[in-house]
């Protein structure tokens, strides 16, 4: 069976995100989006939120399955039998970093990288600049699920009667 990771922070997860998880879906057996567990970041959702938001999204697509990770992605690779990791490239500034990772990935287990191209709708589109726009009431819709713009409301509402 091919099995490829998307992983990633996906907080929250963007169209951006759900348009390269699609395509790969359609290139591999299966495809495991990974959340990264970064205890040294707190994000603005948690790990379980980011599980479920992504779970919901990605329903239609029967071959996608949810998990998470902490440490390195290459023994996550190890551990399920995964031997390529699919990223999107939004533009030449994701490259450097991007072909670092890929090249350090590879030197450490024999895990290769897809490259895909984001879809140029998405192509200006990160999660943290999401959550700014989302926190002055900027308007996301079209660039993030429906389900995230609810749950975006919830928490600066949420913000706002705290602080
Ligand atoms: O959505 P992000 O935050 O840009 O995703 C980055 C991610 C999770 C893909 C990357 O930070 C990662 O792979 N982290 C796991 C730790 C690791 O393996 N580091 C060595 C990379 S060569």
């Amino acid at each position: 069976m091919r099995r490829a990771v998307c992983p990633g922070s996906f907080d929250p997860v963007t169209n951006g995100h759900l348009d390269i998880i699609a395509r790969a879906s359609e290139l591999f057996d299966e495809v495991v989006v990974a959340v990264l567990v970064n205890h040294k970041k707190q994000g603005l959702f948690s790990i379980p939120e980011r599980i479920e938001i992504l779970s919901e999204v990605t329903a239609d697509l029967p071959n996608v399955v949810i998990d998470s990770f902490h440490g390195l992605l290459v023994d996550f690779c190890t551990e399920h039998d995964v031997r390529s990791i699919v990223k999107g490239l939004r533009a030449v500034s994701d490259f450097d970093y991007e072909l670092q990772m890929a090249q350090m990935n590879r030197r450490l287990a024999d895990v290769d990288t897809v490259f895909m191209s984001t879809n140029p709708l998405y192509s200006f589109l990160s999660s943290s600049l999401i959550k700014e726009v989302a926190t002055y009431g900027g308007d996301v819709s079209g660039l993030v699920p429906p389900t995230v713009i609810d749950r975006l409301e919830a928490k600066i509402s949420d913000a706002a009667e705290q602080g």
